[in-house]
C-alpha cells in the first residue's frame, strides 16, 4: 500500500488491530431519514444482541424507519438469508425515539442527519451533553472535513467521520477519516469494528469529499456539463462501458442533485473548476433510460463523451493519490464496490495504456482548465496489488486476500499477485516466511472465481490451460525454502482450499469450514484438489473421498483430527499470531509431498449421490473417481498433478458442468440430467 502519508500506521488488515475497547453494547444513530435506518439495520444484523437507538426530531421518519427495517428483515427471511430466531433478535431492542436522554449509555453514536454544518454541530453538542466521556461520536457526512464539523466539541479526540455508501446495509466500504484532532485509538478501533461487523473500512485523509465522493460527485458534475452537447440518456449509455449505471440514472435513484450542488460548491475552495453545473438547480428528474437500453450515439459523440468522462475520472484519481487522500488500493476497490464501476480507474488506465491516458488527459486539460493532472509517471499509479493487503509482522509477510465482494474468490489477478508477493520477498533475508489469509471473518476464499468458468466450458484446451495457469502459485510454493502458512479465517472452498492445502502448514479459527463444492457445479478441483490431500494426509483419505465426490464440509476440528490443521484459535488476531509462530516453527523443516504411488481406500458412492438436497451428476462423479484413482496410482507427483488437470479438462466438457456453472451464475439450483 501507499506508505506516503501513513494513512495506515497500524496495519492494512483491520482484524490485526489490538483492541483497546470491547464491542459496543448500545449504539445510537441520529437521523432516521434514508441512510440512518440502513446503517441501523446493518448494525443489528451484524450484532443482533445490541441495543440500537434511532433518534429523529420528527415522529414520521421514525415510523417509516421501523417499517423499513421490518421489511428488510422480512426480505432476508424470504430469501433464506436470515433465520427466524436471528430475525427476532434483530428487531428486538431497537428504540425509535426523539429523546436524546435515552442514548446516555451508548458506546458509539453515529450522526446521519442532513448535510448542514450548523445542524450537525448542534447535534454533536446535544450528544456530548448526555453520553459518557468515552463514547465514540462519528458523523456520516459525505463531504465536510472533520475539523469543521467537530470544531465545538469538548472532546474532539473521540470523534471522526464514518462515511457509508448506499445502500448502507449492504454496500461494503465505509470511509473512516484520519484527522489531526481525532485519536489514533478511535480510528484503529473503528477500522477494526467495521471489518469485524462485515464492512470494508478504508482510511481516508481529512479532505473535502474524502476519496469516493470526489470521484462520484465530479463524475456526475462533468456529465451535467456535457448536457450542452448530448442528452442524459446518451451520456449514460456511453459510460455504461465503465459503470453498471450511468450518472443520471444513479442521480435519479438517489435524488442526488442537491448533494452535487452542495459538495461541488464546497470543492470550489480548491478552485472554480469544481463549480456545480447550473442545471442541477433546475432539474428534479433526468430523462434517461434503464442501463442496457439501446440508445443511438454517433461515433464522434461517443468519443467526445468518453474522453471527457475518463478525463475527470483520471484527474480525480491522480489527485487523490498525489495528495495522499487515499491509497490506490482503496480507490480502485471503492470505485468498483461502492460506486458501481466495472473496473477501478487504475485498471481502466492499465487497459488503455500510457499513451492513450496521456492523450485523454491532454485533451481534458485543454477543455477543462484547472483540474489536477498526474504529478508522477504513469507507472507510479500502477505499481500496487489490486486484491491483496500486505502487512509485515515479526519478519513475516502477511498476505490478505481482499475481494470481499466475491467472498475472496481467487481470480487470475489474485493468483498473479500472490505469486508476485512470494517472488518479491523470496530472496529477502529479513523475511522468514509468509502467511496467507482472507479478509473479514467469513471466508478465507470461496474458491476459484466462477465468473471465469463459462469461457472454458466445452473447450478442453482452454480448461487444461486454465488449470495449469492457476497452478503457478502452488508449484512455486512446492519448491520454496521459506515456509508459507495458510491462516483459515472462515470458509475455505474449492480453489481457495487448493491454495491452502499446498501451503506448508495450516492454522484456523474455530469457525473455519473446509469444502470442495466443485461437484455441486458439475466439475472437480483440478489444481491439485484430487491429488494433494491423499499424499499429504493419508489418514483422511476416506473423508477426502466424501469431500471431493459428495461436497462434504468438514470443520476445523475435523481437519485437525486428520492432521490438516495444526492449531485452532478462538479469533482472527490469535490465528494470525499462531500462523506467524508456525512460520518460525517450521523453518528448515518443510515437508515435501511424497513422489511415488499412494494407497487409497475403496470409494463407495451411493446409488443416488446427493449433497444436501441436491442430486449430483453421476457422470461427473465417475470422472472424479477415475481421476482420484489414477492420480494416486501415478508414479510421481508431477504426473499425478497432470492427471488432475486432465480430469478438470474432461469434466469441463460435460453437460453437467455447463448446467452447474450456469445455475450458479443465474442464482438457481442446478438440475443434473446424468
Ligand atoms: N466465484 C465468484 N463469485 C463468488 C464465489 C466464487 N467462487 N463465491 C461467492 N461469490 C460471490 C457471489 O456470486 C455473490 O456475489 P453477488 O453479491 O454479486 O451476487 C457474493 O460472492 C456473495 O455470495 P452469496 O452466494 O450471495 O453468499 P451466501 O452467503 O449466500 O453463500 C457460498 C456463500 C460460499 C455458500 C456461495 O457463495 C457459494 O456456493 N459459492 C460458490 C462456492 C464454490 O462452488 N466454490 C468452488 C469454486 S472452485
Amino acid at each position: 500500500m501507499d506508505q506516503g502519508k501513513k494513512l495506515y500506521p497500524s496495519s492494512f488488515n483491520p482484524l490485526f488491530i489490538k483492541l483497546t475497547r470491547p464491542l459496543p453494547e448500545e449504539i445510537a444513530i441520529i437521523g432516521a431519514g434514508t441512510i440512518g435506518p440502513d446503517i441501523g439495520y446493518y448494525l443489528k444484523s451484524a450484532l443482533p444482541g445490541i441495543k440500537l437507538y434511532l433518534i429523529d426530531i420528527l415522529e414520521e421518519p421514525l415510523k417509516n424507519a421501523e417499517i423499513r427495517i421490518s421489511s428488510y428483515v422480512k426480505k432476508a427471511i424470504d430469501r433464506k438469508k436470515m433465520k427466524e430466531d436471528k430475525a427476532k433478535a434483530v428487531l428486538d431492542n431497537i428504540i425509535y425515539t426523539m429523546d436524546y436522554d435515552q442514548i446516555k449509555n451508548c458506546d458509539l453514536v453515529i450522526e446521519a442527519a442532513t448535510e448542514i454544518i450548523s445542524l450537525k454541530q448542534d447535534i454533536f453538542e446535544r450528544i456530548e451533553k448526555v453520553v459518557s466521556e468515552d463514547t465514540i461520536i462519528t458523523s456520516n457526512t459525505s463531504s465536510i472535513p472533520a475539523d469543521r464539523l467537530f470544531l465545538k466539541m469538548k472532546k474532539p479526540e473521540r470523534t471522526t467521520i464514518t462515511h457509508f455508501f448506499a445502500p448502507a446495509w449492504r454496500s461494503l466500504p465505509v470511509e473512516v477519516i484520519a484527522w489531526e484532532g481525532g485519536s489514533q485509538e478511535v480510528v484503529d478501533y473503528l477500522f477494526w469494528f467495521f471489518a469485524y461487523t462485515g464492512k470494508v473500512p478504508i482510511i481516508t485523509d481529512n479532505a473535502i469529499c474524502f476519496i469516493l465522493d470526489r470521484i462520484f460527485d465530479n463524475w456526475c458534475n462533468e456529465a451535467a456539463y456535457l448536457l450542452d452537447y448530448a442528452s442524459a440518456s446518451q451520456i449514460d449509455k456511453v459510460v455504461e462501458e465503465f459503470v453498471y449505471a450511468g450518472p443520471f440514472y444513479v442521480l435519479n435513484m438517489a435524488k442526488g442533485n442537491p448533494i452535487i450542488i452542495e459538495t461541488n460548491t464546497l470543492q470550489m475552495e480548491e478552485g472554480p473548476h469544481y463549480r456545480p453545473a447550473q442545471i442541477f438547480g433546475s432539474v428534479e428528474k433526468w430523462l434517461t433510460v434503464r442501463p442496457g437500453t439501446k440508445i443511438e450515439v454517433s461515433e464522434d459523440m461517443k468519443n467526445t463523451i468518453r474522453d471527457r468522462m475518463l478525463g475527470i475520472l483520471f484527474s480525480q484519481s491522480f489527485d487523490i493519490i498525489d495528495r495522499g487522500i487515499g491509497t490506490k488500493e482503496d480507490l480502485n476497490f471503492g470505485c468498483q464496490v461502492a460506486l458501481g464501476f466495472r473496473k477501478g480507474p487504475f485498471d481502466i488506465m492499465r487497459d488503455l495504456g500510457e499513451a492513450e491516458v496521456n492523450r485523454i488527459m491532454q485533451k481534458f486539460q485543454e477543455e477543462r482548465t484547472g483540474f489536477p493532472r498526474a504529478e508522477k509517471p504513469f507507472s507510479a499509479y500502477q505499481n500496487f496489488k489490486r486484491h491483496l493487503l500486505v502487512d509485515d509482522m515479526d519478519d513475516v509477510k502477511i498476505i490478505t486476500i481482499r475481494r470481499p465482494q466475491a467472498m475472496n474468490a481467487i481470480s487470475d489477478d489474485v493468483n498473479d499477485e500472490i505469486l508476485e508477493v512470494l517472488k518479491e520477498n523470496i530472496d529477502n533475508p529479513s523475511i522468514k516466511g509468509f502467511v496467507i489469509t482472507g479478509y473479514g471473518k467469513n471466508a478465507f476464499s470461496a474458491g476459484a472465481d466462477i465468473g471465469r468458468f463459462p469461457e472454458m466450458l466445452c473447450n478442453r484446451n482452454a480448461a487444461a490451460q486454465y488449470a495449469k495457469d492457476c497452478s503457478k502459485v502452488q508449484l512455486f510454493m512446492d519448491q520454496m525454502g521459506k515456509p508459507v502458512v495458510a491462516a483459515i479465517n472462515g470458509l475455505a472452498l474449492g480453489g481457495g482450499l487448493e491454495i491452502a492445502i499446498r501451503c506448508h502448514s495450516m492454522v484456523a479459527t474455530k469457525n473455519a469450514i473446509f469444502q470442495f463444492p466443485e461437484i455441486t457445479l458439475g466439475i472437480l478441483p483440478g489444481i491439485g484438489g484430487c491429488i494433494v490431500p491423499y499424499r499429504k494426509w493419508p489418514k483422511g483419505s476416506k473423508i477426502f473421498h466424501e469431500m471431493i465426490c459428495l461436497a462434504r464440509r468438514i470443520t476445523a476440528k475435523e481437519a485437525a483430527e486428520i492432521g490438516m490443521v495444526t492449531k485452532i484459535t478462538d479469533d482472527y488476531s490469535e490465528m494470525i499470531k499462531e500462523a506467524v509462530k508456525e512460520v518460525k516453527n517450521i523453518q528448515g523443516k518443510i515437508k515435501r509431498l511424497p513422489e511415488g504411488k499412494v494407497d487409497i481406500p475403496e470409494m463407495i458412492i451411493p446409488d443416488q449421490p446427493m449433497a444436501g438436497d441436491l442430486i449430483l451428476s453421476k457422470e461427473a462423479i465417475s470422472i472424479i473417481v477415475r481421476t482420484i484413482k489414477d492420480g494416486a496410482a501415478a508414479d510421481n507427483f508431477t504426473a499425478a498433478l497432470e492427471i488432475g488437470c486432465k480430469g478438470f479438462a474432461e469434466i469441463a466438457c460435460t453437460d453437467g458442468a455447463k448446467e452447474g456453472i450456469s445455475a450458479f451464475l443465474e442464482k438457481r439450483k442446478p438440475e443434473f440430467k446424468k
